[in-house]
């Protein structure tokens, strides 16, 4: 086998076989098969695309290139999530021990933030001293005590997908539906639970730039996940607009603590979506008692007692989940709108790119990121609004803040006519078929 006819064949849209997908992707992952042809081998899957069976057979070569983690130890139902990236999508922070309270495991691997969408890692470290590099044996050992642990992905996990991802950042090859779904799907798989609800965005802040995308790119991976015997499931959600009213590090942990202390907002909407979802995949709950233990757990504060359990196991200063007045934040400036009317757009990647421009996000991986900046949303898509009043407020250490605020006076749009009601969530995929909301 040569790579030369791997990329012939599906040059002329044929289907590739088992085999010539794992020489490719164990090839590329050794450093036999060069980055050139590799490239080109990405555009032709971009342009020609890939059959259900051949976008599988990618997933499980990429999943097997590394370690695949072995949770079986713990001895009860292990959940996980995953969002496609979004703008203000902090829910790991208060899903993982609001799951743990109603009795499912959740060990969790999550990313850091690149370019304008944030990264769990991130905010978790913006709680002084959080340890989010703990060894396997520490973290299975906090996930069996608390019942959640959250950390960085271990460097072994997938590196087909580290490699090949860092091909197509750079190739113009990202937005395509069997890259993406041999992506997410061989981390999520190698991570070793056994219960996954995806959170598929769309949007002006999402991946997918709307609903039907998001659509398929959702069964796509949601059948993946079956066929390696996993339950597995899918919400298709809104990213018009920050789903936190609270964009950056600190910030974002204070409105989950918000939300934990009783605030009910779209992200506390969402949140109660994807939970009640995952505890009825899990088999321990129907609908009726999954809602019923969501609300008891976080309207008792149980949930927000985890939180701070699940900081002190991981070595953080839990005061700060208990007192979020002591996180430090930058200086404040407000953004006011300059027309009577109602915020008819919000273009959420804006947001995300301003909350970068004042040194919360990356642009290289290696940058470092202040903690204490941000945006607070007064507004949301819908709102009724007068000249003069405060849009959002900005947090900001004097790095990039004229940028910052022109992009976010032109990201909160306000015009005449109230927009059409955005709902939290637009269908849930599972291997029963689709339900729309
Ligand atoms: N997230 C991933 O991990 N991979 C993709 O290809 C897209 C989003």
């Amino acid at each position: 086998m040569n790579i030369l006819s791997v990329i012939e064949k599906k040059k002329k849209k044929q289907e590739l076989s088992t085999e010539e997908i794992n020489f490719f992707v164990n090839g590329y992952t050794e450093g036999v098969i060069a980055d050139y042809q590799i490239s080109a081998l990405l555009m032709a899957i971009l342009l020609n695309g890939m059959s259900d069976r051949e976008t599988y057979d990618m997933t499980m070569a990429m999943l097997h290139s590394g370690d695949v983690v072995d949770m079986s130890a713990l001895g009860g139902v292990v959940c996980d999530k995953h969002s496609t990236g979004g703008i203000g999508d902090s829910t790991t922070l208060a899903l993982a021990p609001i799951l743990a309270c109603c009795g499912v495991y959740v060990a969790k691997m999550s990313g850091r933030g690149l370019g304008f969408t944030g990264g769990t890692i991130d905010k978790l470290e913006s709680i002084p001293d959080f340890d989010t590099a703990l060894s396997e044996e520490e973290f299975f050992r906090t996930v069996k005590k608390v019942g959640c642990a959250v950390i960085g992905q271990t460097a072994n996990l997938a590196p087909a997908d580290k490699k090949l991802y860092a091909l197509r950042d750079v190739t113009g090859t990202v937005d395509s539906i069997p890259l993406i779904c041999g992506s997410i799907m061989s981390k999520k798989l190698a991570s070793g639970s056994d219960t996954i609800l995806l959170d598929v965005k769309y949007g002006s802040g999402a991946f997918m730039p709307t609903k039907e995308s998001a659509l398929e790119l959702a069964r796509k991976m949601v059948d993946i996940g079956t066929r390696a015997g996993k339950n597995i499931g899918a919400l298709i959600t809104d990213m018009e607009q920050p789903l936190s009213d609270h964009v950056g590090n600190s910030l974002e942990v204070i409105g989950i603590i918000e939300v934990l202390c009783g605030k009910r907002n779209r992200l506390y909407g969402e949140i109660k979506e994807v939970a009640v979802r995952l505890l009825q995949l899990s088999g321990k709950y129907d609908a009726h008692s999954a809602e019923e233990a969501f609300c008891d757990v976080v309207e008792s504060g149980k949930a927000l007692h985890k939180l701070a359990e699940m900081v002190t196991a991981q070595h953080g200063d839990a005061s700060y989940i208990l007192h979020p007045e002591k996180f430090p934040l930058g200086k404040k400036v407000e953004v006011v709108s300059d027309a009577d009317g109602f915020v008819d757009k919000i273009r959420a990647d804006d947001i995300g790119r301003a909350v970068t421009c004042l040194g919360g996000g990356r642009m290289k991986k290696e940058d470092k990121i202040d903690f204490s900046v941000g945006a607070v949303m007064n507004v949301e898509l819908g709102s009724k609004v007068k000249r003069g009043d405060v849009l959002c407020t900005v947090y900001h250490n004097g790095k990039g803040l004229d940028e910052a605020v022109n992009l976010l006076k032109n990201a909160i749009h306000v015009g005449d006519k109230s927009p059409a009601p955005h709902k939290i969530a637009f269908a849930y995929v599972d291997k029963n078929g689709v339900e729309l909301y």
